[in-house]
């Protein structure tokens, strides 16, 4: 098996890309810790993968410090090893600087930047033991500039804080990928704005592939987008 029982550990686990991609990295054999807010789905996910020698849930807010630290730490009692980390959680906001409350905002912004540097943060000393992988969910909109979205500009912080944190980790064996997705249909959209666009399943053949390289090779960067999306 791909994964050879290494341990990742993905925020974000409990919907959409994060959960499919816990279940094709479970296929490809990987151990899981599944983090997020929603520790009931979790649980049940984790039953679906396997039971607690195969996947566990950790309830996880990322704008919170604490909660990352318990995560890494639960992650390392019960597996021994932390072999990846999958920076995943996030969710958007309407496309205005006129839109959403300001608590939307700071809620969004502290989730998808704040949560990603910490989750960062709080695996790097057990993947630089283990050589591991980090991974990051940025977007199309963080390549791009979208009219009114503060959303695009932390998927470009994170971006950014991808290529960052690759150069810091140079030479220690640890790679990094970042994974940018275009429409992708999941709970993320109240009203999806493509006929067809990806699914969660074709997000995490990406990460699956990315994770399967071998040591020397590594994959910085996967942006896919449905067939048609123009921009
Ligand atoms: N769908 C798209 O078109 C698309 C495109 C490009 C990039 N993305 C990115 O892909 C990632 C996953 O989104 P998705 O499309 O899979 O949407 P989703 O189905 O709504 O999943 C979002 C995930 O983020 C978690 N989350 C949100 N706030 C959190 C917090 N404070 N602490 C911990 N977990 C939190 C949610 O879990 P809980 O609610 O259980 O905490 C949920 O598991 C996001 O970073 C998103 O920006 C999505």
């Amino acid at each position: 098996m791909g994964g050879d029982d290494r341990v990742i550990l993905i925020t974000g686990a409990s919907s959409g890309i994060g959960a499919a991609g816990a279940r094709a990295l479970a296929a490809d054999g990987w151990r899981l810790v599944l983090a997020s807010r929603s520790i009931e789905r979790l649980e049940e996910l984790a039953g679906e993968l396997g039971g607690s020698e195969r996947a566990i849930a950790v309830e996880c807010d990322v704008m919170e410090w604490a909660d990352q630290q318990a995560a890494v730490t639960v992650a390392t009692e019960h597996f021994g090893r932390i072999d990846a980390a999958w920076a995943n959680a996030g969710f958007g906001a309407q496309r205005s600087f006129l839109g959403d409350s300001v608590e939307h905002w700071r809620a969004m912004v502290l989730t998808n930047v704040y949560g990603a540097a910490l989750t960062i943060r709080a695996t790097l000393p057990g993947l630089k033991e283990t050589r591991g992988h980090l991974l990051l969910t940025g977007s199309v909109a963080g390549r791009r500039y979208i009219p009114g979205s503060l959303y695009s500009a932390t998927k470009h912080a994170v971006h950014g804080m991808a290529e960052s944190v690759r150069q810091e980790l140079d030479g220690t064996g640890a790679r990094v990928t970042l994974i940018a997705p275009g429409i992708v249909d999941t709970p993320f959209f109240e009203n999806l704005p493509l006929e067809q666009p990806l699914v969660a399943e074709d997000v995490a053949r990406a990460v699956v592939f990315a994770l399967s390289q071998p040591r020397h090779v590594d994959v910085n960067e996967i942006l896919v987008r449905p067939t048609a999306q123009p921009l």
